[in-house]
């Protein structure tokens, strides 16, 4: 019998502390740390894992960069243009990938459908949270059949491993991280060292079976995954589950990925059977209105590769109370209160003694600054009550001293927007410089300043 012995773990950062501290020596946090059970493992425990684990003994020699050849492991294509573009293209065998999201935002619900429609793979869909059945009514409700598709309810990695080695699956999805335990570790299912070890002994499986495993991760109150820091470090790609439980649009967004960009963005819509993929965002986030409001703005924005059209919402109202309100949906709040010094302070636009309110419709969150300028017109829209027309758009974003500064990929915003239908944009001057404004059918207005903008808009 091994000996046991208990440490403090870092809930923030994973430190590993002899002894309880107020605050964690390494990321400063207070009150974080957490007295786990670990068992001293023998070096002998852990080579048992799963017997498809090579010989130590018999390590990897170096191989030429050019003699390694790509084709060996080509991508698993992905069923699903919004998930293959999120992961740079396909799954990469051998990739570990850790999916968070907050509770109810269908986490669960996309990784069985990716099972379900991965029509020629043997997948493994691990459960440590819903039984049988449970998952089966929510593939009835998908509604997609498959007889690829194997579901395993477990908690247990050993156990795990034993039933991957017998089915040998050429995909794995683990639900969720946090509900899986080692018999190596003695702490409860969740603490930071038990989830450490399981997606150590999951990345050790990936890495020598090359076989791709998605692991679904829960989110802390702060937004960040729960468990420590190290998991982020440990996989290939963190993707991120967001959106308002409240609206029916989810976003998936890869954090990190080791296989492409971090810029991509996949739009879904939860329904009544599952998550719908949704492929011309632009057209579902403006609000098809019969006369112009004011207060309300489109902006061209980029996201990743993408440009997508977005409504922003502006109310401005004299302040209820002496200190005036500032609240923003789907947008930065000191950005706000940046925008508005900037109107106060260079404009003389008197918005200190006014209430401000922002919306990004479809409950998005934006934080390509290209889309400062329409909010940035919206205010003023909302504040002279004068309606801006529905055929103009905005890209640009805007600097402290009230400057209308360029943004990245101009072609391709003001393409979007003349596809959709506008008849006029409004983008910073030192973006016209490369931009052959005559191949472009739209009106392109180029401006310098927030007050050009304005009596341009309103004359
Ligand atoms: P789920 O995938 O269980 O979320 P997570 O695993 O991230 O916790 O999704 C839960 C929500 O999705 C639940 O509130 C119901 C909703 N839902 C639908 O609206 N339609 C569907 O077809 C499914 C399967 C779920
Ligand atoms: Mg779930």
């Amino acid at each position: 019998m091994a000996k046991t012995k208990t440490t403090y773990f870092c809930q923030s950062c994973g430190t590993q502390h002899n002894k309880w501290v107020g605050k964690c020596t390494s990321c400063n946090e207070w009150n974080t740390l957490v007295e786990e059970v670990v068992r001293k493992e023998t070096k002998n425990d852990r080579l048992q894992l799963f017997s498809g684990n090579k010989d130590p003994k018999q390590s990897n020699k170096p191989e030429l960069l050019q003699e390694i050849g790509l084709q060996d492991y080509p991508r698993i294509p992905v069923p699903g243009k919004e998930l293959a573009r999120v992961l740079g293209g396909g799954i990469v065998p051998g990739s570990i990938v850790l999916f968070g999201g907050e509770p109810g935002i269908g986490k669960s619900t996309l990784m069985l459908q990716l099972a379900l429609r991965l029509k020629n793979l043997k997948v493994l869909y691990v459960s440590g949270e819903e039984s049988e059945q449970q998952i089966k009514m929510r593939a009835e409700r998908i509604g997609v059949t498959t007889n690829s598709c194997f579901i395993l309810q477990e908690t247990n990695t050993q156990n795990i491993f034993q039933q991957i080695e017998v089915l040998q699956p050429q995909l794995v999805v683990i639900d969720s991280i946090q509900t899986i335990h080692t018999s190596y570790i003695e702490s409860s299912p969740g603490s930071v060292s038990q989830v450490r070890e399981c997606a150590a002994e999951f990345l050790r499986f990936a890495k020598e079976t090359n076989t791709p495993v998605f692991m679904i991760g829960h989110i802390t109150k702060e937004g960040s995954l729960a468990g420590p820091k190290v998991l982020e470090h440990m996989v290939d790609t963190v993707l991120q589950f967001e959106g308002d439980t409240n609206h029916i649009y989810r976003l998936l967004r890869a954090t990190k990925n080791r296989f492409g960009s971090t810029n991509e963005m996949g739009i879904y819509e939860m329904s009544g059977d599952g998550l719908r993929e949704v492929t011309n965002p632009s057209e579902i986030l403006i609000t098809q209105r019969e006369y112009a409001t004011s207060g309300v703005a489109i902006a061209a924005t980029m996201e990743g590769n993408r440009p997508m059209l977005i409504e922003t919402q502006a109310l401005v109202s004299s302040a209820a109370y002496s200190v005036p309100q500032r609240s923003s949906t789907g947008f930065d709040l000191r950005r706000l209160s940046m925008l508005l010094a900037v109107l106060e302070k260079r404009c003389g636009f008197r918005l200190a003694v006014k209430d401000v309110f922002i919306n990004i419709a479809g409950g998005i969150k934006v934080e390509d600054p290209g889309i400062d300028l329409a909010l940035v017109c919206g205010i003023l829209s909302s504040n002279e009550d004068l309606p801006i027309p529905q055929n103009v758009c905005f890209a640009a974003e805007v600097g402290l001293t009230g400057e209308i500064r360029p943004v990245n990929r101009i072609e391709q915003r003001i393409s979007e927007a003349q596809k959709l239908g506008f008849e006029k944009i409004f983008i910073s001057s030192f973006n016209k410089k490369g931009l052959d404004l005559k191949s472009f059918s739209i009106e392109i207005i180029t401006v310098n300043k927030i007050e050009e903008v304005f009596n341009k808009l309103f004359g």
